[in-house]
């Protein structure tokens, strides 16, 4: 049997998952009325082949391909402007966890009057959208990670405040996912174990947060299951398809599984993300451990299924942790965020900020500033105190 099958499905969103499925882009524009659509990619994919390949197959597709890492207000910005001037009528976010936020972002503000920051994701300010004006959105992710394809919101930093805020509209879920795992074959081993434990992060996140949530919960085991198993594999061999297909399906269900909620390892990994400009996926990777000690006595019981479904022995926490921290050194992910190039200028302020992300209510144990502040410095010094 043909380990690497074709699917669709329906969950949370149209989802075309199977290699070569890239070829249905233009079935999938014709599918929600997209006749001349404006890629949206990041500046590392915008001379890559696959993207000149992608465009040669709806004649017509424009370029934005000025999106950065941990993007910023004027991306989007720029990414509107060349929406309006080409008179495009939907979107084609190509790539990364970044190029998908600015583009589901740009095909959502496109048809609004009011300013971005008026939709962050806070009680129901989405209700403020014209939904009408949202342009329609084919999301192809190149990463396995962020989960952003299946996602209603766009993570976009205010550069004036270095605050990641979430940008959220229900119809901003894109209409199509194309799930390729061909498109990620290039994605070198560093990147690959960076986004991958991204998607472990917001499978163990969304476990372990309190509330009634028994689907997210499901999804969120499954994902980390497949992500043990294949995350390695596609690191070691970037040519595994079987192991890129998984993972692809495993980063969507990690963001299918966190509409329940995140946790603190978000919360303290967006403003280090702000501020010292590191990698999402592997600022969460550094910081996992050291907020699981903390939260270690208020989720025991989630523990317990995690370890059985880990296939992992002994007390259930001591099991975790320990695994937490083999899987990030088989996968050459460093132990500090100083190794990140994070240094501890505005302890402080990083806890304050912390406190404050959206994500930090979310977590199953108060968390106050004081205290992330304390887990900050624990990270960046690597002091983590052994579990038994
Ligand atoms: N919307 C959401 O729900 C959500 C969830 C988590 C994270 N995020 C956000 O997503 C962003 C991170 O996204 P990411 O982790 O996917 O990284 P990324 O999009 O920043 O991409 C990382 C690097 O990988 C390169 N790349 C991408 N695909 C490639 C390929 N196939 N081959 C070779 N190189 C490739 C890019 O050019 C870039 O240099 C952050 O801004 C984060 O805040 C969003
Ligand atoms: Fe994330």
């Amino acid at each position: 049997m043909n380990v690497v099958m074709k699917a669709n499905w329906n969950y949370p969103t149209k989802v075309w998952a199977g290699p070569g499925r890239i070829a249905e882009l233009p079935a999938a524009c014709a599918a929600l009325g997209i006749r001349k659509p404006l890629l949206v990619t990041d500046e590392g994919l915008k001379d890559a082949p696959m993207v000149a390949a992608a465009r040669a197959l709806v004649p017509g597709t424009g370029l934005f391909a000025e999106v950065r890492g941990n993007p910023v207000a004027k991306h989007v910005e720029a990414g509107l402007a060349a929406y309006r001037a080409g008179a495009h009528d939907g979107v084609i976010a190509f790539g990364g966890g970044s190029a998908l936020d600015v583009g589901k972002v740009v095909a959502f503000m496109s048809g609004q009057t009011r300013p971005m920051w008026d939709f962050e994701d806070i009680g129901d300010w989405w209700t403020r959208a014209d939904a009408r004006g949202i342009a329609p959105v084919v999301a192809v992710p190149t990463t396995a990670g962020t989960g952003s394809e299946v996602g209603r919101a766009g993570v976009i930093t205010n550069e004036a405040t270095h605050q990641k805020k979430i940008i959220f509209h229900p119809g901003m879920m894109p209409g199509v996912v194309i799930s390729d795992p061909e498109l990620t074959i290039g994605l070198p081993p560093a990147v690959t174990a960076a986004t991958g434990f991204d998607a472990f992060v917001h499978c163990f996140e969304a476990y372990c947060t309190p509330g009634f949530h028994p689907l997210a919960d499901g999804v969120a085991l499954e994902g980390m299951r497949l992500i043990q198993q294949y995350l390695p594999r596609a690191f070691d061999d970037g040519r595994d398809l079987e192991a890129r297909s998984r993972m692809l399906a495993a980063a969507s269900m990690g963001a299918t599984a966190f509409q329940k909620g995140l946790g603190g390892v978000h919360a303290l990994a967006h403003p280090v993300g702000a501020y010292y400009q590191t990698h999402h996926g592997l600022t969460n990777a550094v910081i996992l451990p050291y907020v699981l000690a903390h939260n270690r006595a208020a989720i025991a019981p989630q523990l317990a299924v995690i370890a059985r479904v880990l296939g992992l022995e002994g007390e259930p926490y001591a099991a975790v942790h320990e695994w937490v921290l083999a899987f990030r050194r088989r996968l050459r992910i460093p132990h500090t965020l100083a190794e990140l190039g994070v240094t501890l200028d505005q302890p402080e302020l990083i806890g304050r900020e912390a406190a404050q992300d959206p994500c930090a209510g979310a977590n199953p144990v108060p968390v106050d500033a004081a205290t992330f502040t304390r887990l900050f410095q624990d990270a960046v010094n690597g002091d983590l105190a052994h579990p038994v």
